[in-house]
């Protein structure tokens, strides 16, 4: 670990990305979230990285409610696209790097193989066009950024795909579940750790592979697949579980539309960086016995 007296600050502090990151208990890192910072409030935002002083900022906030994004679009881009752009106006001036978390949803999911970072986007929904703006923003006015994209993000922490799943099982005997949306799982502590690594190597001396990467887990499934999964362990744990239903997308219409494809290639984080997340089943299993012990 860098010893260096200057932190790196996150934004964000009660999302799942900012308390997997305050799950590492490093002293070193900061986590901010509303209402000191707010990405919506450019003054505050320069404010607080002028008080904190930080060697790096890692943006973990932003309006991540992918179908409310389709009524709230206003809002969506306010916190998707100009807060990072502020934050990234403010870390050129400062003189420091800015990691800014993206998503799968950046593309339309029509790729019959895993996204790698150079693929021209093409997002279905507000949420994806307004991350993808932000990204934009980021690079214009950062020149020492990494826009990382994450997808399928699961954890013990805040609200998942996994506790949603336990919470349902405890209400129902059935769930439907769509079977036609595959991704790579990636456990949040790990991403979380997975960010602070890059975070380090940015910091050294002659880092310059600034740009747009993506780090996500390495194992296939569809969500209904991964339905299965979660009730698995928490059968074995005495937990809630029910019987999924597997579905079509076509079948089951939310607001947002979702990439069918939100496979993410990590290969170019591996090559610049050597980082591998381990398998995301590992951390199922931790999250699946902590949320259960919560629950019952
Ligand atoms: N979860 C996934 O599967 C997934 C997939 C793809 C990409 N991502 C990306 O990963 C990042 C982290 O997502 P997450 O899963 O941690 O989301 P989350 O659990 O919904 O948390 C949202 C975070 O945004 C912060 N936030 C909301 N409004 C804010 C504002 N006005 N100013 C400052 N911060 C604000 C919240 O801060 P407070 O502490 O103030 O509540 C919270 O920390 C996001 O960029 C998201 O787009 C996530």
């Amino acid at each position: 670990m860098n010893s260096s007296a200057a932190p790196i600050l996150v934004i964000g502090r009660q999302g799942q990305l900012a308390l997997s990151l305050a799950s590492l208990r490093r002293p070193d890192v900061v986590c901010m979230g509303r209402p000191e910072c707010d990405l919506a409030d450019p003054a505050k935002l320069a404010d607080l990285v002028a008080r904190v002083s930080p060697r790096l900022v890692l943006n973990a906030g932003g309006f991540t409610k992918v179908d409310q994004a389709e009524s709230q679009a206003e809002e969506a881009y306010a916190l998707n696209r100009d807060g990072p752009a502020a934050l990234a106006r403010i870390c050129a001036s400062a003189g420091i790097p800015l990691i800014h978390v993206s998503t799968d949803c950046v593309f339309d999911g029509r790729k019959p193989a895993p996204y790698t970072p150079e693929e021209i986007p093409s997002p279905l929904s507000v949420y994806g066009r307004s991350k993808l703006e932000g990204e934009e923003a980021v690079a214009i006015h950062c020149r020492q950024h990494l826009v990382v994209r994450v997808s399928w993000v699961f954890s013990e922490h805040a609200d998942n795909f996994v506790r949603t799943m336990l919470k349902l099982a405890r209400q129902r005997e059935t769930i439907s579940v769509v079977s036609d949306q595959t991704g790579y799982p990636t456990y949040c502590p790990d991403l979380a750790a997975g960010l602070l690594a890059m975070a380090e190597q940015v910091l050294a001396p002659g880092f310059d592979a600034w740009g747009t990467y993506h780090l996500a887990g390495r194992e296939e499934i569809d969500r209904a697949s991964m339905a299965e999964a979660i009730f698995s362990e928490s059968r074995a744990l005495g937990g809630p579980s029910a019987q999924i239903v597997p579905i079509l997308t076509r079948d089951y219409p939310t607001p947002a539309e979702r990439p069918l494809n939100a496979r993410l290639d990590s290969a170019k984080a591996f090559d610049t960086f050597g980082l591998r997340l381990q398998d995301w089943r590992i951390g199922l299993q931790k999250s699946v016995r902590v949320l259960v012990a919560e629950m019952s």
